[in-house]
């Protein structure tokens, strides 16, 4: 069979590099959610692209976390995401007087968390933090950082090639790649 990295152009960062990052994240919130003598916080993943940085996450977090989704759908097509987020799958938790994180795997303009956030603090989160696995701030519209009552942070900040791997798609494929990088040309189409 042909091997799915064959359409890949270039490698931005390889399995290795992520795994070593993700675990410098996750002992980073690990100690900042550490004094916090409330309730466990709450990790909430944006489906579908956050699956893969959600569970490698969580797994490396030394505290007790509860788990859920959400998803957002910002009607658009192909490589750019549009303006008008829609949030399409709710909470099953309750978030109320709880720290949330919330997982994504980029945050490229800015829309999709930043209808998130007033999501998450009208559910009655005590606090929104942020932690995304890659961030583009060169194409941001929303200052996303400056929202939410909690902490950002990201894994790499990321050039503006349109990405894929590591939970991010084209047309919905190419999610499940281990590693992060550009698609060859000739499967945009
Ligand atoms: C992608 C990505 C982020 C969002 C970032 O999701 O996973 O959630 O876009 O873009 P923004 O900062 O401009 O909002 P997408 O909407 O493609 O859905 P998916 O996760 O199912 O691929
Ligand atoms: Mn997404
Ligand atoms: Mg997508």
């Amino acid at each position: 069979v042909m091997s799915l990295d064959s359409h890949i152009e270039s490698v931005l960062w390889t399995h290795d590099q992520i795994s070593d990052r993700v675990a410098q994240l996750a002992a980073q919130i690990s100690t900042d959610f550490d004094s916090n003598s409330g309730p466990p916080p709450v990790v909430v993943g944006v489906a579908t692209g956050a699956f893969l940085f959600l569970a490698d996450l969580v797994r490396k977090i030394q505290l007790p976390v509860s788990v859920d989704f959400v998803r957002v759908e910002s009607y658009g097509s192909g490589t750019e995401s549009n303006g008008a987020p829609v949030i399409s799958l709710n909470l099953k938790l309750d978030v109320k007087d709880k720290h949330v994180i919330l997982v994504e795997d980029i945050v490229d303009t800015g829309s999709t968390v930043s209808c998130l956030i007033p999501y998450l603090e009208s559910k009655g989160a005590s606090s929104v933090s942020v932690c995304t696995f890659l961030d583009k701030p060169t194409r941001r519209k929303v200052q996303v950082e400056l929202l939410g009552k909690g902490k950002f942070y990201r894994g790499f900040q990321c050039p503006d090639y349109f990405v894929v791997g590591y939970g991010m798609d084209f047309a919905e494929l190419y999610r499940n790649l281990p590693y992060i990088g550009v698609l060859k040309p000739e499967y945009y189409k």
